[in-house]
């Protein structure tokens, strides 16, 4: 059974996120409850600084909240280990960064790639995945080029090609679309609904864009760290 067939639910509960100290204290998340079930389609929108980057980055295990629970598969990220931790975001969680952070030394395809490697998979079946993924997000062609021989949009696809790759249970994805033109932002939110559709993978987007929030389930808007609005479409 691949990981994206197996349920996967992320929660959050009462979550505080305090950066910083003092005068320079900003509570980031405040009191943020949150549940996305296995096979949503969801997106978080709300202003720039509202939290978005940080409730994605405590859903998929990169951050601890400050007080507060995150709950994946009913399990406490709080009780588990680095081991453990760092496992269920190699198999489990794809992420697309708001910031690609792809890695500059390794091409288009290397980094599409990576997660594949840290996964064990042999490499004619990398091979064929890999090549699959950067002609989905429409990159072909451009698999031996180094991030910086990419437009913004580029590195951002192949940023997108990387999380999808490995048939994670969720894809995390902060701001997919910020950079691309409206063509291939189509084109990416039908592969991001073909898998959803097919595989069942959860996906969750933080983002502005209203071609997201068009398409988009359900739609979670926050505000100052909270809760503001939380729609399902029927
Ligand atoms: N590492 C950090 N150290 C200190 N403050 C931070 C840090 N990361 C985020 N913040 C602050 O926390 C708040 C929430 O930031 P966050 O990046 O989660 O917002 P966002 O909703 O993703 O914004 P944007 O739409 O601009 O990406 C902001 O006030 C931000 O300045
Ligand atoms: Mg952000």
């Amino acid at each position: 059974m691949s990981a994206a067939e197996e349920k996967f639910s992320v929660e959050t509960e009462s979550v505080l996120k305090v950066y910083g100290q003092g005068e320079l204290e900003v509570r980031a998340l405040n009191g943020l409850s949150l549940t996305v079930r296995p096979g949503e389609f969801t997106a978080i929108c709300g202003p720039s600084g509202s939290g978005k980057t940080t409730l994605l980055n405590l859903m998929g295990a990169l951050d601890k909240p400050t007080s507060g629970r995150v709950r994946v598969d009913g399990r406490d990220l709080g009780e588990l280990g680095r081991r453990q931790l760092s496992q269920m975001r190699r198999d489990r969680i794809g992420f697309v960064f708001q910031a690609y952070n792809l890695i500059p030394v390794l091409t288009a395809y290397e980094n599409a790639e990576m997660v594949l490697r840290l996964q064990g998979i042999e490499k004619g079946e990398r091979r064929d995945r890999v090549m699959a993924v950067l002609a989905d997000v429409g990159l072909s062609g451009l698999e031996d080029r180094r991030p910086d021989q990419l437009s913004g949009g580029q590195q951002q696809r192949v940023a997108i090609a990387r999380a999808i790759a490995s048939n994670p249970a969720v894809v995390l994805a902060d701001e997919p679309t910020a950079n691309v033109d409206s063509d291939t932002a189509d084109r990416l939110l039908e592969i991001m609904e073909k898998l959803n559709r097919e595989r069942g993978e959860t996906f969750i987007f933080s983002t502005h864009d209203p071609r997201v929030l068009e398409r988009a389930r359900r739609v979670v808007r926050i505000v100052d760290g909270q809760i503001d609005n939380d729609q399902t479409r029927s």
